[in-house]
């Protein structure tokens, strides 16, 4: 009788998505903080038929190619750009990632930075801490208001609508950018599309929400900072790269735009002495969008259930290149 198959995990994940593999496969975990490095990640997969896989570890042909017994990359994100998927389908390797689960605790926190940058949280607890606490001030720490305003969604996608959603309780005129113009998503959510210049350029909030891709790498450089309101804020829950983060530095810095909240950096982590740690009005959280218990739970067991349905021959729920299981 054969064995449980054998498969990779990269980083110790919930017990949700932990307790569903251990039962049906042999799990080798990586059970370190910091991701392995490539020659780690290798020894990792040597032999598996199934890897689970994190936004930080890097699957491409010359992975691939190393470990040809390999079904499936079921990756622990919606996001799956560390995945080259072409390379992938080319090998016959099915690629998983977890959308869904993770859409409105994203917009929630997306919508938190907004509200924080807008509103000088941070910098209004560090006032305190500080000790610089003396009186009630008229001026002091004015921030931005947000009901009423205009927001620009950038990627009008699942996560894209849910910020919509919030918009409409705080009652915000809505603009969106697609290269996908969804007419019947706009007419439920209230939204009016428009060509990214004209969005930047009439938003009071820029949120930013579309896949990292050839196409959306510095999407917003230092000519899109230079359209947006001096009184603009911009919050980054996508990917890093979308945004040219020297630009941003220098439009935050001359006050081009206001301010800045970002789930995600170019690169990842920012060094603790980058400007935009430092800067007053930017706020940089590490990465943590989705991170709620309920939400990693929920991804932990999609990944692993994406990982056992390829194993099985089945289709998964979810599944980015799904005509490598069509052919076979
Ligand atoms: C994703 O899923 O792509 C996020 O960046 C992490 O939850």
């Amino acid at each position: 009788m054969a064995g449980k198959p054998l498969v990779a995990v990269t980083r110790i994940i919930p017990e949700a998505g932990l307790s569903v593999l251990r039962e049906r496969t042999e799990i080798r975990l990586w059970e370190e903080e910091m991701p392995p490095d490539p020659e780690e990640l290798g020894e990792l997969l040597t032999g598996a038929a199934g890897a689970l896989t994190l936004l930080t570890d890097v699957i491409d042909g010359a992975v691939l190619d190393r470990e040809p017994q390999l079904k499936v990359i079921s990756n622990f994100a919606v996001g799956y750009d560390n995945v080259d998927v072409e390379a992938a389908t080319e090998r016959g390797v099915a690629v998983c990632n977890t959308p869904g689960v993770l859409t409105e605790t994203t917009a929630d926190f997306a919508w938190t930075l907004m509200m924080a940058a807008a509103r000088r949280v941070v910098e209004s607890v560090e006032y305190v801490r500080a000790g610089q606490w003396k009186t009630w001030g008229p001026t002091l720490l004015l921030g931005r208001d947000i009901h009423g305003a205009t927001i620009g969604i950038v990627g009008f996608g699942r996560i894209g609508k849910e910020m919509a959603r919030r918009a409409r309780g705080f009652d915000m005129r809505i603009l969106a950018y697609d290269t996908h113009q969804d007419d019947e998503g706009a007419a439920e959510f209230g939204v009016e599309f428009r060509p990214l210049d004209d969005l930047l350029r009439e938003s009071d909030f820029v949120t930013l929400h579309v896949a990292l891709t050839p196409e959306t790498t510095h999407l917003i450089g230092a000519r899109e900072l230079g359209l947006m309101k001096p009184e603009a804020v911009l919050v980054n829950a996508s990917r890093g790269p979308v945004v040219d983060t020297a630009a941003l530095v220098a439009a935050l810095r001359d006050g081009e735009i206001w301010a800045a909240g970002l789930d995600v950096t170019d690169p990842e982590p920012l060094p603790p002495d980058h400007p935009l740690i430092t800067m007053p009005n930017a706020i940089v959280v590490p990465h943590t969008a989705s991170a709620t218990v309920a939400t990693r739970d929920n991804m932990a067991a999609l990944a692993a259930k994406n990982l056992l349905a390829v194993l099985d021959g089945e289709m998964p729920p979810e599944i980015v290149n799904p005509e490598v299981l069509k052919r076979q």
